[in-house]
């Protein structure tokens, strides 16, 4: 009885102390796999393809059909509009910035392009040869009747 009382109080402080709350199972998530493990992203095969891609609806903006990892675009720099911007565009054989980058926030005129449009790649990638993430049923709008 004696010994039973010692193993019943020495359980109790392992208990509280975490001692021997070793960890049998894998830990899951509600998201499945283990949090634990190694998540492997494999890199998209960006596409250098020169042409302009077709776009899949009215308003998106253009995939970029060209690599960007040299161009800059930090708060003073930015390298795409060496090409892009409609005073050198021409001269470089790359199509203008449409003149709705060239809208200020209260709808004026402005020369250069517009603060709002600065980060070009928040809204242009360049195109990649990757697999959907998940199965859908998508179709260019000009394909939707
Ligand atoms: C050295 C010149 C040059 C630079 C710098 C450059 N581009 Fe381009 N870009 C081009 C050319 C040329 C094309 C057109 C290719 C064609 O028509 O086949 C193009 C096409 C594009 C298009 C497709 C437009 C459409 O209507 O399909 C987008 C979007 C674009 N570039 C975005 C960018 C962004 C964003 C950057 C900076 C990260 C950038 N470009 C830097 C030369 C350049
Ligand atoms: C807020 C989102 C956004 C930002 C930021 C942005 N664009 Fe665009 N861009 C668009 C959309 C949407 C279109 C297509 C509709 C239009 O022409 O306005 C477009 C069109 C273009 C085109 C095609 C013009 C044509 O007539 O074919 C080029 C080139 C382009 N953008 C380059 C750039 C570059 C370079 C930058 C950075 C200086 C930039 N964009 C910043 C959304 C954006």
């Amino acid at each position: 009885m004696r010994k039973l009382m010692i193993f019943a109080a020495a359980s109790a402080i392992a208990a509280t102390l975490g001692i021997g709350a070793v960890v049998s199972e894998e830990l899951t998530t509600l998201r499945g796999p283990s949090p634990n493990a190694d998540v492997a992203v494999s890199d998209v095969a960006k596409q250098e393809v020169g042409n302009r891609f077709e776009r899949a609806y009215r308003q998106q903006p253009p995939l970029i059909p060209h690599q960007i990892d040299r161009y800059q675009i930090d708060m003073r720099a930015n390298q795409c509009l060496n090409c892009h911007d409609w005073s050198v565009a021409a001269k470089q054989g790359a199509p203008t910035l449409s003149m709705t980058h060239y809208l200020g926030r209260d709808g004026q005129q402005l020369d250069t392009v517009a603060g709002t449009r600065w980060f070009c790649n928040q809204c242009h990638v360049p195109q990649a040869d990757a697999k959907e993430l998940v199965e859908n049923k998508f179709k260019p709008s000009s394909e939707v009747k």
